[in-house]
């Protein structure tokens, strides 16, 4: 029997001819750090620099904009049409800095739709005109994209990912998971359009399906076009598990290189194993999904019926025996990280290295307090402020990185969420439009 060690070292061979050089993925992870003119800079550098010493074969940036005026965070780097030389120079530097180890980096593409903040844009743009039932006044009350504003928004993902290739990023993913905008086309709740954006799951897939599809004949054979993809919305009526099966089927024929798998919303933020609308649901959590840790692998076999292509699932994976056997016995290609790259810079290095065998990822010091304060609180409030306070604890320890320091695992959560906020409304007021 093979150690999980040799499992995890294997190379992973995308589709498209690339081969990534082990399964250990560092997903996406918003970095905030762009300034007031949206493009990637020194402390991106530095960020990759240390992420590409941290033996993962992969890479996926924070999401990258394509609208200025949609951004998920003040602190996004966007682009959104032709770019300068000094944008370029930033990408091809954060590129170059997180391959220098051998290992590969894709660009994460989104739009927010109707998340973008308020302060950020008042009137987002979304399939239809339903607003987040959450938030506190957060979020504003989107505008229905017209069918031109729909045509320009699948041109700007398609631009972002040539660009994406010209600065040397080996491949891109679209985000089409966490309610962003792919993700409320593909929801019946959010998209509620009548025309051929919306209706049946295939009409509802379009804007998603169009992006891809229009990617991979502008970019050369050889480049990743990948896909971020939920494995259900976690919404009555929402998108299903059953939809995600058929849409990822939809997903390989046009020549998708790699999915992966994830789930929930900012409704309901499931990506982080967190339960807004149920306190005790982690109480409830099935046996087999407490074992296997990661929460999305419940999905994976009914997905594996007709998917042959590789696939990645992210959430809660902290052990090698865990990540092993997600390989061996539900056949998933590759292994998605995210918190746990905050707190060590050199995690894929000692899995793989067998110096460790269990992450510990630190989320007890996020929690802004016990009781009432706690993420099981049954004030619905209260467990939203644990929710973006573990964020902004994850935020702030990526800052420390791109700013050449460690991480700093004395910060509380609850100061944690106080200089977010701060940060976040400060970043939001600065962008230069
Ligand atoms: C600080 C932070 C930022 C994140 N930003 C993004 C993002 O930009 N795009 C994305 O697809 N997911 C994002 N996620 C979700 C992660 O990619 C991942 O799906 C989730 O954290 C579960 O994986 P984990 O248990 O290994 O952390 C973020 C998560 C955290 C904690």
């Amino acid at each position: 029997m093979r150690s999980d060690i040799e499992i995890l070292s294997d190379s992973v061979k995308l589709p498209c001819g690339a081969v990534i050089p082990n399964r250990i993925c560092k997903a996406a992870m918003t970095e905030g750090l762009a300034g007031p003119t949206n493009i990637a800079n020194e402390r991106h550098v530095e960020l990759y620099r240390r992420w590409g010493e941290s033996g993962a074969g992969l890479h996926i940036t924070g999401n990258v904009l394509v609208d200025r005026w949609h951004l998920e965070r003040g602190g996004n780097i966007a682009i959104d049409g032709p770019q300068g030389n000094e944008a370029l120079a930033g990408l091809a530097d954060m590129a170059s800095a997180a391959k220098a180890k051998g290992a590969h980096i894709w660009m994460q593409i989104n739009h927010p739709g109707r998340q973008t903040q308020k302060m950020i844009n008042k009137r987002p743009s979304a399939p239809s005109n339903v607003g987040l039932k959450m938030g506190n006044g957060r979020f504003g009350k989107p505008i229905p994209m017209t069918e031109d504003e729909i045509e320009n928004t699948i041109a700007a993902h398609v631009n972002a990912a040539v660009v994406a290739e010209q600065t040397g990023f080996d491949g891109v993913q679209f985000h089409a998971a966490h309610g962003y905008l792919m993700s409320q086309f593909l929801s019946p709740l959010s998209n509620i359009r009548t025309d051929k954006w919306g209706g049946d799951l295939q009409g509802r897939a379009l804007f998603l399906m169009e992006i891809v599809r229009r990617t991979r004949d502008a970019v050369k054979p050889g480049f990743a076009v990948t896909v971020k993809l939920n494995s259900s919305d976690f919404q009555k009526g929402g998108f299903s598990d059953d939809d995600s099966v058929i849409v990822a089927d939809w997903l390989q024929d046009a020549g998708v290189d790699m999915i992966e798998l994830s789930g929930g919303n900012y409704e309901q933020p499931r990506m982080i194993d967190f339960d807004r609308k149920d306190p005790k649901a982690d109480k409830k959590k099935r046996e087999s999904t407490r074992k296997r840790e990661a929460y999305f692998l419940d999905f994976v076999p009914h997905l594996r019926e007709h998917l042959k292509i590789p696939l990645m699932v992210t959430g809660g994976f902290r052990t090698a025996s865990a990540m092993g056997r997600a390989v061996e016995e539900d056949n998933i290609d590759m292994v998605g990280l995210a918190r746990p790259f905050c707190v060590d810079t050199d995690v894929g290095t000692r899995l793989l290295n067998g110096e460790i065998s269990k992450i510990n990822d630190m989320s007890e010091n996020t929690r802004i307090g016990r009781g009432l304060l706690s993420p099981t609180s049954p004030i619905s409030f209260l467990r939203d402020l644990n929710a973006w306070g573990e964020l902004g604890w994850y935020y702030e320890q990526i800052y420390r990185l791109a700013d050449g320091k460690d991480p700093d695992y004395d910060l509380t959560g609850f100061k944690a969420l106080m200089a977010f906020d701060k940060t976040e409304a400060a970043t939001a007021k600065a962008i230069a439009r």
